[in-house]
């Protein structure tokens, strides 16, 4: 198993409450093996078409960096206003769950690059999830956490702080993953390099370093 993988299936072990734990073990087989007969394996797409992390595997990729930003949230609220009223266990999931349909909207052309499926040229990839997950019985406050987690932007501003957090956490990461990427391509135009159309967020990095060196 690929090391994002791994750390992937360990955040979930990271959910507390064992009933929630085990149904959202389970939305996520399920999940997974619908993704690998309809759209992309979940560990190799990409988290968007040109945005943010538009490679293979930029998916659980930026699943896990938002992870990371939305608990470092939530442990911010703890120590540095003594709040702990947050159910870690609602972000940790959300996180995990938020774009766990972005694969079936997606299709590889046959140069590599990707394109909506006729699945995702007709329904978003939240619309399904939160229909799916409704499904399963998931808790009211969790759905919302789902529904809330595009922000403005989607259909449910965030009204709560679980989903302020995991709504937030995403922006942050996928902004920053989007911006990084075209601080490198800027610096290739600007020493009259060829600028390839996606960059991990690792190779821009790279690029942005050796710049400032
Ligand atoms: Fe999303
Ligand atoms: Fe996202």
């Amino acid at each position: 198993m690929r090391r994002l993988e791994r750390e992937f299936w360990k955040a979930v072990e990271a959910v507390r409450d064992e009933a929630f734990r085990r149904r959202v073990e389970s939305f996520l087989r399920k999940a997974f093996k619908r993704l690998e007969g309809e759209g992309l394996n979940f560990f190799e797409a990409p988290a968007g078409r040109s945005q943010h992390h538009a490679y293979a595997g930029g998916l659980v990729q930026h699943t896990l960096s938002m992870l990371k930003i939305a608990l470092a949230m939530v442990e911010n609220l703890a120590r540095h206003y003594g709040f702990k009223r947050v159910n870690r266990d609602y972000v940790i999931a959300g996180a995990l769950l938020h774009d766990l349909y972005k694969p079936l909207t997606y299709r590889v052309r046959e140069n590599g690059s990707y394109e909506f499926s006729k699945l995702g040229s007709r329904l978003d990839h939240l619309t399904m999830l939160v229909a799916d997950a409704g499904k399963a019985g998931f808790p009211l406050d969790f759905l919302h956490v789902l529904a809330a987690s595009h922000g403005e932007w989607g259909p449910m501003p965030p009204r709560t702080l679980e989903a302020l957090i995991v709504h937030l956490a995403d922006l942050a990461d996928s902004r920053f993953a989007g911006q990084i990427g075209r601080a490198a391509q800027n610096v290739l135009k600007g020493r009259g390099k060829p600028v390839p159309s996606t960059l991990t967020v690792k190779e821009a990095l790279k690029i942005i370093v050796e710049d400032e060196a």
